[in-house]
């Protein structure tokens, strides 16, 4: 039996007995690859690499067990694992490769033999398969049994772990010690002993026997409170089995459906049955079906046995639960669990609920239980219906218990935000009358198919379509990402994987819990009185003025005085290990003196406070053209925070070198902005200031400029005790002190033809900077600059305010501003459709920019390609048909909803600040002819290192083997510019092919003179001549204009990115659940140097905009607190979210374009902006749910669209229906 399972929650001392395999295990590139990872390698199915290993031991568990899987199985296996990058799309397909499903050639199928094929640049010999070299299972633990039956025993002076192997020892164990903590799963445990918020030891049940038996039995079937959620999924078919009669089957039908929906496979490989019972979630999703069954609970101590009811279970000290009974259900019993989550799989319920009714052969109620998750405080709620006995199963019954559950839920909840759980939990018990009934066969006139089929979920479909490289080069192709074998075996390096030195010192933040106060006092003493602590260190530890900022040094390292937001670091702890680190970290309380926060954009409009004075853009006359307008309208439309959500948090790791030498790894997109922070804060010079990045585990924009925050304070704790340190941000930390991306809302006014002409647009767009300016000056620059994306303004003008609150500085995020701007321009035109009653694609389609056009940045269009994306995009993806579909579907269902919508986006692509406008690389070769190039850039997923070895190889002419990448550092490079804005490979390749040209030059006379000669013997012959094999490539764009707003001159963009799509989706009108069907991608890259790099660049930036448009729900609370600052309370997207068909198009650019190298255009960015079509394909379905209630017209549903906003815009509250 293999289990994956979640390195951070399973205990080390529970794998006492048991083989561990982790990914180097699995495979490696000394002794080969799995299967596995070399299908994720040849799919490129990785960009940053950081969630890879995860992704391979959870596909290699599957394997183990099931080595022709089901499709459905293998995406079941990587739902809990979470990637920022890809997309997914390749994941899925790299695993699914296994399924006989998809091919029943399994791993000989053609399509990965041509992939091996097609790509000839990689270096079989690494990635060659080796299913020998399969880890077996110990021999020592197979023979002896010494690890399962004896009981074990581990100290370490401060905690005690005890694992007995049989309910008696366990139950003893209980006894002695009465205030120790049971551990089953621990996955709620798990986060008690890690902040060490228990008295006495462990005691580990997990490998009592007794507590996993189920068996069946002519009562029902009884489940072991040791069971878990995976054991019982493969024993309920076992048990199901030996039961004769169907009826008597539908309660472990009921608990199958349950079980699909719990959780993630880690999770259910640890979670128990009592452990679920006794975690205290009121949303606990076994807890609320085995309310609404009969269950009865036996409860075991040493005294004996006792047997409860579900519902009067309560336990005593040294009490246990050893099993459940679950009766058969009665011949005419029905019974049903459904889930509401925020995001399909990986995800608590919001509301979860289960029903139970027998129904006597006259169609009366004998007994109706319904109960609820997520709606009372701690606890399942349930609501007496025994007033319902011998009631008719009709629609009175329907409605009378509406009323009862309304009224009852209202009188617990009572809170305005519980409006939807409220509705929600109504619609639960709609939809279980609806299935009742249908199954009773009674006749209604309601359409129960379109309430009881569940939301879209056909297999995953993908096609990905580009022009074949004419080259016979590097260039061109599909070159894989080359730390690919050694992410896939888990030997890629991150920071955090540099190796500790000896006397290494970890650091920890102390965070403030105020939005805004004085700091009267910090007392220390707490924490330096904790053995292991070496230092507190504060703002007076640092030079002045101890801030740091890219644009203006206005963002504290610590706090100075003041807090202005919640979850500021006003200190750090320096300890000898992490673990003690946090703990000291809690010990240091603050004193604060409250002061009155400004939280919200209203809040900062209505006090004025803002950053700097107002953006303006104009173009045209924007009064005359309103007053010429046939239709004039006016609104506001606001978007959401979004956390980066890379899978590696912040870290650094400082090492005080000889005299005063500092060398820091950092995870940081731009090592001079570091190497500034940390040279100058702690007064060292920069040259003896080393920072390095060998890669980032994802980036997109949240390690931009928040970086040095944490390396200052790292190269701080080295430089005050002398010793090396290292700060490892936890997850709930990281989000919390570090800034998002800006909300904004957007006050339009309007002005368009009766043909959907969009001739003025008068709008001002706030954004909430958060407490210090960062990078909020050009971020909204680009939104203003941006604003009408891929459609032309006869007259616009966009006015920005960048508005100072007290949250945490909001910050570059991929996109950077643009996004924002066009959710509101996508709102605008979604309104102007509804006023002049055309559809929102015509108002697109009849806007298009086209050559000629001028963009209101002072831009003259040329070479546009949005007519072609558009026109190709609409035939390619049956558009005018699909729309017809989607219209038939929605006549056709009543509480299902689909809608379709087509965007187009320009992006612009370059920096407008002239001294961004360079790009250093340096280029050896060495005597063995190999070849090193470095450059300023930052790997970090975009492919950039694989690019620039592409370029490489074809200027030096070489295999790209023969060529390498090391790292970015400020030694090799100086003063580097940031890797952002997608100006990456624009900067830096062009640098690299500089250096290579400079190098082929000089080898030139040497090279003609031995012209058969192979290069390593030319190289050393020019070796012998003394020619210099080291060369900097400096790419120096043609100088150009600081860009100007106001005079609109200088370049605002080097070119522009163009693109078009097409989003179907499909929604539940009563829970708001939704999937997005199919989205087809065209975009012009111009000539892409890497295909594979470039779709996956475009699946991972749309699929990171769908969370943002759908899942990623964050807010501030009152008191200015960010309250989802953790995975399981911020939903990215999952394997489930992404389009269950899913096509990209390249599409070829048909113009000569002169871009920044090899006619390539950059892709990291744009076609984020496509995900809008997400957005505006749900509200094509929200209104169709509208107007069939008689809402016609325009409603307002802000960004992101919720399972909670689309369920109230759609506005079919069960509850209020007669
Ligand atoms: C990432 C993640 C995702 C999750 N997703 C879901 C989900 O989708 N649906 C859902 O319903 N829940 C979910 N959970 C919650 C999970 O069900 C609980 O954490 C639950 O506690 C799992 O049981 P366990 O065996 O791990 O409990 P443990 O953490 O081991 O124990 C929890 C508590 O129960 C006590 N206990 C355990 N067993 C017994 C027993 N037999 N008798 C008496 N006391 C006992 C322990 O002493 C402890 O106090 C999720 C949790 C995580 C971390
Ligand atoms: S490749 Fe998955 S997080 Fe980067």
């Amino acid at each position: 039996m293999h289990v994956a399972l979640d390195s951070c929650l399973f205990p080390v001392c529970a794998a006492h007995g048991k083989s561990v395999v982790t990914v180097e295990g699995v495979g490696n590139t000394d002794t080969g690859l799995h299967a596995v990872q070399r299908r994720l390698l040849e799919n490129h199915g990785l960009q940053c690499g950081f969630c890879t290993p995860g992704f391979v031991m959870s596909a290699f568990t599957l394997l183990r067990n099931h080595p022709a899987p089901s499709r459905r199985q293998v995406e079941r296996s990587i739902e809990g694992n979470l990637c920022r990058c890809t997309g997914y799309r390749p994941i899925i397909e790299a695993f699914s490769s296994f399924s006989p499903e998809v091919c029943p050639m399994g791993s000989q199928c053609c399509r990965n033999r041509d992939r091996l094929e097609k790509t000839p640049s990689v270096d079989k010999k690494l990635i060659a398969e080796n299913e020998d070299q399969v880890p077996i299972f110990p021999p020592e633990l197979q023979v002896s049994d010494a690890y399962r039956s004896g009981q074990a025993v581990f100290g370490s002076g401060e905690i005690t772990w005890y694992r007995p192997v049989s309910l008696r020892q366990l139950l003893q164990l209980r006894d002695t010690f009465p205030s120790a903590l049971l551990v089953m799963g621990n996955t709620t445990t798990g986060f008690a002993i890690k902040k060490h918020e228990f008295d006495g030891p462990l005691i580990y049940g997990g490998d009592v026997t007794e507590l996993k038996r189920c068996d069946v039995t002519d009562v029902g079937i009884t489940v072991g409170g040791g069971c878990t959620m995976n054991e019982l999924e493969e024993q309920l078919p076992v048990l199901e089995a030996k039961v004769k009669e169907e009826w008597k089957r539908r309660h472990i039908n009921v608990f199958n459906e349950m079980l699909s929906r719990y959780a993630v496979q880690q999770i259910r490989n640890c979670a128990t049955v009592g452990g679920s019972l006794c975690c205290g979630r009121n949303d606990s999703d076994i807890s609320t079906l085995l309310h609404t069954l009969p269950t009865v609970v036996t409860i075991a101590s040493l005294s004996g046995e006792r047997t409860v009811p579900i519902q009067n279970m309560k336990l005593g000290k040294g009490e246990i639960i050893t099993k459940v009974l679950i009766p058969h259900s009665e011949k005419r019993e029905y019974s049903w669990y459904w889930k509401v989550a925020g995001r399909r799989s990986f995800s608590l319920a919001i509301v979860n609920g289960a029903a139970s009714a027998t129904i006597g052969t006259d169609n009366t109620v004998t007994r109706l239980r319904i109960s609820f998750g997520g709606i009372a405080k701690g606890k399942v709620y349930s609501t007496d219906l025994t007033s319902f006995n011998k009631k008719k199963w009709n629609d009175d019954l329907l409605h009378g218990v509406l009323g009862r559950l309304t009224a009852a839920l209202e009188s617990v909840n009572g809170q305005q935000e519980d409006k939807y759980r409220e509705a929600v939990a109504s619609a639960f018990w709609f939809k279980f009358y609806a299935k009742v009934t249908t199954e009773l066969q009674l006749s209604t006139a309601n359409d129960y198919q379109s309430l009881l089929t569940p939301l879209y979920r056909e297999g995953y479909h993908s096609r990905q379509t580009h022009e074949q490289p004419t080259s016979t080069d590097a260039v061109g192709r599909e070159t894989r990402v080359k730390h690919g074998d050694v992410a896939v075996s888990g030997q890629a390096m991150y920071a955090d994987d540099v190796p500790a030195e000896k006397g290494e010192l970890s650091v920890a933040l102390v965070l403030s819990t105020k939005a805004r106060a004085k700091i009267l006092n910090v007392d220390t003493s707490g924490a330096l009185m904790m053995e292991g602590v070496r230092a507190y260190l504060d703002h007076r530890d640092l030079a002045a003025p101890g801030t740091h900022g890219t644009i203006i040094k206005d963002q504290p390292i610590f706090a100075i005085g003041e807090v202005l937001f919640w979850g500021q670091p006003i200190g750090a702890v320096v300890a000898e290990t992490r673990e003690l680190a946090v703990r000291a970290a809690a010990k240091v309380s603050v004193l604060y003196e409250d002061l009155e926060p400004i939280l919200t954009i209203q809040e900062a409009i209505e006090k004025e406070s803002y950053f700097g004075p107002p953006m303006e853009m104009v173009e045209g006359d924007v009064e005359a053209a309103l007053a010429k307008s046939d239709v004039v309208f006016q609104g506001e439309y606001a978007t959401g925070l979004q956390d980066h959500m890379y899978i590696e948090p912040h870290a650094a790791v400082a090492r005080l070198r000889e005299g005063g030498e500092m060398e820091v790894t950092v995870t940081g997109q731009s090592i001079r902005h570091d190497q500034e922070a940390i040279a100058e804060l702690l007064g060292i010079p920069n040259h003896k200031t080393t920072v390095r990045v060998k890669r980032l585990g994802g980036g997109f924009g949240g390690k931009e400029s928040i970086s040095p925050a944490v390396s200052v304070i790292t190269a701080l704790a080295a430089k005050k005790t002398g010793k090396s340190a290292r700060l490892v941000l936890p997850r709930e930390v990281d989000m919390a002190f570090k800034g998002k991306r800006h909300p904004m809302l957007g006050v339009y006014k309007v002005g368009v033809s009766n043909d959907g002409i969009l001739e003025a647009i008068d709008v001002k767009l706030y954004s909430n900077a958060g407490y210090a300016v960062d990078l909020s000056w050009p971020i909204l620059e680009n939104a203003v600059t941006s604003f009408e994306s891929g459609y032309k303004v006869r007259a616009l003008r966009v006015v920005g305010r960048a508005c100072k609150t007290h949250t945490a500085s909001n910050t570059a995020f991929r996109g950077f501003g643009h996004p924002q701007g066009v959710l509101v321009m996508e709102d605008i035109v979604t309104r102007a459709a509804a006023v002049t009653g055309l559809t929102p694609e015509v108002i697109r389609e009849r806007n298009l920019y086209k050559d000629g056009d001028m963009a209101p940045c002072g831009t003259l269009m040329k070479n546009v390609t949005l007519p072609l994306l558009w026109r190709e995009c609409k035939q390619g993806s049956h558009y005018e048909q699909r729309l017809k579909d989607v219209e038939d579907f929605n006549k056709q269902n009543r509480w299902k909803k689909r809608g379709i919508a087509m965007t187009a986006t320009k992006y612009a692509v370059g920096f407008g600040l002239p001294t961004y406008n360079q790009g250093a690389a340096l280029v050896n070769i060495y005597l063995d002819g190999t070849v090193l190039v470095e450059h300023g850039g930052i790997e970090m997923g975009q492919g950039l290192n694989t690019k620039c070895i592409q370029v490489a190889s074809r200027t030096l002419g070489l295999p790209e083997e023969k060529i390498y990448t090391w790292e970015s550092s400020t030694r090799e490079i100086p003063n580097a510019i940031v890797t952002a804005g997608s100006m990456g490979f624009d900067l830096y390749g062009p640098a690299v092919k500089i250096a290579c040209e400079t190098l082929i030059e000089r080898l030139k006379p040497v090279r003609e003179a031995m012209p058969d000669d192979p290069w390593e013997k030319q190289v050393k012959a020019a070796f012998q001549q003394r020619v210099p094999m080291s060369a900097t490539g400096y790419n120096r764009p043609p100088d150009k204009d600081h860009f100007s707003m106001a005079k609109k001159n200088g370049n605002k963009q080097d070119y522009f990115t163009y693109g078009a799509v097409c989003t179907e989706v499909e929604i539940d009108v009563l829970t708001g659940e939704n999937q997005v069907v199919r989205t087809d991608i065209f975009v012009d890259l111009g000539s892409s140097v890497n295909p594979a790099v470039d779709i996956g660049q475009i699946e991972g930036a749309y699929v990171m905009g769908l969370g943002m448009v759908t899942s990623e729900d964050m807010r501030v609370n009152a008191e200015g607190q960010n309250m989802h600052c953790s995975p399981l309370l911020y939903k990215i997207p999952s394997v489930t979210s992404v389009p269950r068909s899913f096509n990209v198009t390249l599409v070829k650019n048909p113009y000569d374009i002169k871009t920044n190298i090899y006619s390539s255009k950059s892709v990291g960015e744009p076609p984020l902006i496509l995900s809008m079509s997400v957005i505006t394909a749900i509200k094509h379905a929200v209104g169709a749910a509208r107007a069939q209630q008689g809402q016609e017209g325009y409603f307002r549903m802000d960004s992101p669209a919720t399972v909670q906003r689309i369920a109230e815009l759609c506005g079919e509250q069960i509850h209020t229906k007669k």
